[in-house]
């Protein structure tokens, strides 16, 4: 064994899905996955080498030091991006779980007083070491899921200390597992219970108090915005994210989740990396994303859970759309880490053939975070980042309801899950 050596030679692969590229694929490209059947795969110090056939792995190549996966009746493919979560945040709330099923409505929930601010609350009163514990746990399954890459925003804080608070702990995070973190600054998520009916001032806030802090000191790579009816108009969000913009961060929204506000076209207009949910995202706004090449993110664990129309992928990616998929895992909207899940509801709900599927959790996911140039396809350069299933097809991740295919996730050239062992790091405990 060549253990954490990031060397690592992957053969015989029944199927190789490389997803080759380096910007997001478009309209009828996100179909070209690029199969090569009986692949393998060369990763040297955690970087990627060779990507080919089997039969053309370099001759007389020198073995010692590698670990050797033979991937007989296995599908392999690029680790997963999940470019939109929430996942450091404290306490849960099956309550409001009920109350929707009772008929009670999401923002309704919110505007009492609970939703996000219930969150807020919890968040705000839990330690660093409980929001370390809990985020850790949630990163331990997404790798079991096959997730290497994925994005956690702030925005359970609302304040300078907890955004701060949060923001650090992905940080602490990202050093000590092997799951690459993106971080995203969402200090308006919503107008905090003390900032009540003064949401424009609240924004000054966040720009004159904490974008400041956030950038001097390096803690996020985006900044976001909950623009929404009732939450942060096109104005409010346009302001900050223009501030966000001159300090340095690359942008993205929640938009058109609820009401269709316009947040497509404001992304398009700021030139935002993506913009995403796009429930009532109007044809307009999808027309102007795709000129202005601004990634469709979308969520559809939020809108089944929400019992909300999905959006509408199929239109989306006939305009010539990018397409990526996120899990939205937070504890309200979408308590939901499962890319099985995700990708049942890509193809039977909105419609994704399984080969778009897999570009959306893959290259076009790393386009939503700005990242295709290193993650998302398995090609010479890139991380060594992917997943081994246990079926000799891609297609299995959406044909098996609900259960993950996953048989090992590899990291940089490293096995970091790995079902088949007795001793397989996913610990459990709550996620
Ligand atoms: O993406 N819509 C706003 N933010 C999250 C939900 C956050 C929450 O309910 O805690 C979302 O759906
Ligand atoms: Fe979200």
């Amino acid at each position: 064994m060549a253990e954490l050596s990031g060397n690592l030679i992957v053969e015989n692969a029944a199927e190789l899905v490389t997803c080759s590229g380096t910007a997001a694929k478009t309209g009828t490209q996100m179909a070209d996955i690029g199969i090569i059947p009986d692949g393998a795969v060369v990763i040297e110090a955690g970087r990627i080498g060779y990507v080919g056939p089997t039969s053309g792995l370099p001759v007389g190549l020198d073995r010692t030091g590698f670990d050797i996966i033979d991937a007989s009746g296995k599908a392999v493919l690029p680790g997963f991006v999940d470019p939109h979560t929430h996942f450091v945040f404290g306490g849960y709330r099956p309550e409001e779980f009920a109350w929707r099923l009772r008929g009670d409505t999401y923002m309704e929930i919110m505007q009492r007083g609970g939703g996000i601010h219930s969150t807020v609350a919890a968040t705000r009163a839990a330690s660093r070491e409980e929001l370390l514990a809990v985020g850790r746990n949630r990163l331990e399954a997404m790798l079991s899921f096959g997730v290497t890459t994925v994005e956690g925003k702030s925005g359970y804080g609302l304040d300078l200390e907890t955004e701060i608070k949060q923001l650090e702990v992905m940080a602490e995070l990202n050093t000590g597992h092997p799951v690459d973190i993106v971080t995203t600054f969402l200090g308006a998520h919503a107008v905090p219970a003390d900032y009540k009916n003064r949401g424009d001032r609240y924004i000054d806030f966040l720009i004159d108090a904490v974008l400041p802090e956030v950038t001097g000191r390096n803690l996020a790579e985006f900044c976001d915005v909950f623009c929404e009816q009732g939450v942060f108009s096109i104005d409010q969000s346009r302001k900050l994210l223009t501030a966000a913009a001159e300090a340095g961060l690359k942008l993205k929204l929640h938009a058109d989740e609820i009401v269709p506000l316009g947040g497509a076209e404001l992304a398009a207009e700021l030139g935002a990396v993506s913009a995403d949910h796009l429930l009532h995202a109007s044809d307009a706004g999808i027309a102007a994303m795709a000129t202005a090449g601004v990634v469709a993110t979308l969520l559809p664990g939020t809108a089944f859970s929400l019992k909300e129309p999905y959006a509408r992928a199929r239109a989306m990616i006939a305009k010539k759309c990018a397409v990526a998929l996120a899990t939205d895992l937070n504890p309200g909207s979408s308590f939901t880490l499962s890319i099985p899940l995700l990708a049942s509801l890509a193809t039977l709900q909105m419609g994704l053939s399984p080969e778009e599927t897999v570009t959306a959790l893959t290259l076009n996911g790393a386009a939503a975070l700005d990242r295709a140039a290193t993650v998302g396809s398995l090609d010479p350069g890139k991380l060594g980042d992917l997943v081994i299933l246990e079926y000799p097809s891609y297609r299995f991740i959406p044909y098996h309801t609900g259960v993950s295919v996953v048989e090992k996730t590899i990291k940089s050239g490293n096995i970091v899950f790995d079902k088949t062992r007795y001793e397989a790091p996913y610990v459990g405990g709550p996620a």
